[in-house]
């Protein structure tokens, strides 16, 4: 008998079904004999006990459904540790839920901040397999996320929509592309969508080189320019403002997110039309991309092979194109970030793409 209790958690993606599924149809390739506790909306269920039994049926049907079965919420780690409005210890309560149901194993989807969660858990004496969701793919430990493809394909679909307006109307376009700290989707998006300037987190900006760039292609006789920009897209002068300083700039800040500020500098200093798309939280909606669904079972698969072996304390990774594992203890509290002097910001930079660096 094996009782595997399930969470998704944090920011959902498309292809979290597709990934439990695996996971489902590979254990049950090994034996029927599989009792399934799906948590609600992430670690709350652990927390609270909330919880689910499921059989192999509820797996059956949802490759292709984007969302989570379970449902999702965001458990920040930082407050893992504090007690919850009625004083209760949250650690021990999840403790207590996967002692009280005699788990053999937590089988955790989710992001970075899901995975030092999930490490926390397994160096409180639990058996758990990671598994690693995110559109944003910086996951630390493996080369992909699952989510992303499908999310590069959504937002590079917006850009390229904008495309054909904006060769009809001659403006400067921007598409704000999800992403705080890491710009691997706006990179990515950027890139297949054919913008022109690339913004992003790893590589802060001078907004005169922005500036530049334009006009550069206004005199070569282009009607337009689109920027790809990231979320966490920063400028030259904010990047070297201390943590303390940026946050507090951030919140005095008029403009709803960067995108708005860096078309109002545009705007006041070159005169030309800037509008700008958010693509928001399509990027993580939908059913997942082919390319998601292969990632997605794959990696399950090995998941069920990982619970039959009792390899316990592992994500399950991509490396070299190959699924492997990495130790939940090497992903936790580490992020995978676009290097500035990669070789694809090179060959971006090598067909004229603009960093705005
Ligand atoms: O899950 C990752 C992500 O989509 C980021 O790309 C984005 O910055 C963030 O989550 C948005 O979070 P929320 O859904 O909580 O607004």
């Amino acid at each position: 008998m094996k009782r595997i209790g399930m969470l998704t958690s944090g920011g959902d993606c498309q292809a979290l079904n597709a990934t439990m599924r695996g996971v489902v149809k590979g254990l049950y390739t090994y034996t029927d004999d599989v009792e399934i506790y799906g948590f609600i909306d992430g670690y709350k269920g652990l927390i609270y006990s909330n919880f689910r039994m499921l059989t192999a049926q509820d797996f059956s049907g949802i490759l292709t459904r984007g969302g989570t079965i379970l449902g999702s919420s965001r458990q920040p780690f930082k407050l893992m540790r504090v007690p919850d409005a009625n004083g209760l210890d949250k650690v021990e309560a999840m403790k207590h839920t996967y002692y009280k149901l005699k788990l053999d194993c937590l089988v955790i989807l989710g992001g970075n901040g899901t995975q030092k969660t999930a490490n926390l858990l397994r160096e409180e004496g639990l058996n758990v397999v990671g598994l690693p969701k995110t559109i944003d793919n910086d996951i630390w430990g493996t080369d992909m996320t699952f989510g992303f493809q499908s999310a590069v394909d959504i937002a590079t679909s917006a850009i390229d929509c904008i495309h054909t307006t904006a060769a009809s109307h001659g403006r400067v376009f921007i598409v704000e592309v999800m992403g705080h700290k890491v710009g691997w989707l706006t990179l990515h998006a950027g890139i297949a969508g054919g913008a022109d300037i690339i913004l992003l987190p790893e590589i802060p900006y001078d907004i005169d080189k922005v500036i530049e760039a334009i006009d550069k292609r206004n005199k070569q006789g282009k009607r337009f320019t689109i920027l790809a920009v990231a979320e966490g897209a920063i400028s030259k002068e904010d990047a070297a403002l201390s943590k303390k300083e940026y946050k507090k700039k951030l919140e005095a800040r008029k403009y709803p997110s960067i995108s708005y500020e860096i078309a109002d500098q545009i705007q006041a200093r070159s005169g030309v039309e800037v509008r700008i798309t958010v693509p928001g939280h399509t990027q993580r909606g939908g059913s997942p991309c082919p390319y998601d669904r292969v990632l997605s079972t794959r990696l399950g698969a090995k998941a069920a092979e990982m619970i039959m072996k009792e390899e316990y304390g592992y994500m399950v990774a991509v490396k070299n194109n190959r699924i492997d594992k990495t130790p939940l203890s090497e992903v936790a509290g580490k992020l995978k970030m676009v290097e500035p002097d990669s070789g694809i910001i090179q060959e971006a930079k090598a067909i004229g793409i603009s960093f705005g660096d």
